[in-house]
């Protein structure tokens, strides 16, 4: 049996749905029993808890041979830190008490360093409390910037006719489908075959700046023109908050955009066909930018 936290989010719905796909025990954990249902159908074990719910959590991964965790953000905390740590205690607290020998982990590129990457901070923590669990294998995938992130450009690109952030438009970023994250976790508690405590980048199909990313969604909805503006944080940071972050989460976010624009968080490992994913922007833009893009513009 496996349990999969975030089972309703945007990787770990994939990783349910293979593990389902492979006729597995599943048990997905989430708020709401309702969101819960398109796994129930499939025959997967619906149950309701929060992820700060250490009691709850260690009921819901007895009898787990795999756990596929993940810390969600909480977009609209003025505490995303603290939530961070309740989240990360609760999790290991239970993966300690109900004894389980192995989990596999969602965290990011920039999780090596202790400070100064905004929420990354959060789960370097997360990987180093699951690292003092003994007795636990785990492999921390430390994936890279999602292409989901460019979703809100949608909403740009109709108010402004451009796409905007605090990244550099020429910095090169590995961006990979949430997609292939779900997938390559799968993989991994398919095959229980890891020990130890390991970290693992997952960068996606190839580096892409936002120029280039811009560009190609630019092709996409047939505006070849379109560019993208570096708008400085005193700008981006009313802009977060009108897309519904809390204040405290934009900081975070544009303390991690600083991270990534000095170079402080990158990628540690050289690209190779163990961290490279198949789904290129192209294809996610294609199956899911244009789905957004154009049920914002009939939204108008
Ligand atoms: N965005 C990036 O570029 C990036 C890069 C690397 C790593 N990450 C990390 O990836 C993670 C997000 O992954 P994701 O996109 O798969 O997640 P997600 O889709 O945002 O959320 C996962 C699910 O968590 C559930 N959830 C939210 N709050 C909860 C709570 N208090 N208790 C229990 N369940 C809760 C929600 O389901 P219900 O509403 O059904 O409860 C949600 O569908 C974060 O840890 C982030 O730091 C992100």
């Amino acid at each position: 049996m496996y349990v999969v936290t975030g089972a309703t989010g945007n990787t770990g719905r994939v990783v349910a749905n293979r593990l389902l796909d492979q006729r597995k025990k599943v048990r997905v954990i989430g708020r709401s029993a309702e969101r819960l249902q398109s796994f129930v159908a499939r025959g997967a074990e619906g149950f309701v808890a929060d992820i700060s719910d250490q009691d709850a959590l260690a009921k819901a991964f007895t009898g787990a041979e795999g756990v596929y965790a993940m810390v969600p953000p909480s977009m609209t905390s003025q505490d995303y830190r603290g939530d961070q740590r309740r989240a990360s205690s609760a999790i290991a607290g239970a993966l300690e008490q109900a004894g389980v020998k192995h989990a596999v982990v969602l965290s990011s590129v920039g999780a090596d360093k202790e400070s100064g990457t905004g929420p990354v901070v959060g789960l370097q923590e997360f990987e180093n409390r699951l690292n003092r669990i003994i007795g636990l294998n785990v492999v921390h995938l430390r994936a890279g910037y999602f292409m989901e992130n460019t979703l809100g450009q949608a909403g740009a690109i109709r108010a402004m006719g451009k796409t905007a952030g605090p990244l550099r438009g020429d910095l090169k970023l590995p961006l990979i489908a949430a997609r292939d994250i779900g997938d390559a976790a799968a993989e991994l508690l398919l095959g229980l075959d890891f020990s130890g405590k390991q970290t693992r980048e997952l960068l996606g199909q190839r580096d892409l700046s936002m120029n280039e990313a811009t560009s190609i969604i630019g092709k996409a909805i047939e505006k070849p023109e379109l560019e993208y503006v570096q708008l400085p944080d005193a700008m981006m940071q009313p802009i977060f908050v009108q897309m519904g972050m809390s204040s405290n989460l934009a900081e975070l976010i544009l303390e991690m955009a600083q991270a990534l624009n000095s170079g402080h968080m990158r990628a540690l490992e050289p690209r190779s066909s163990r961290n490279t994913t198949p789904t290129s922007f192209e294809t996610f833009v294609a199956e899911e930018f244009l789905a957004a893009y154009r049920g914002q513009s009939q939204a108008a």
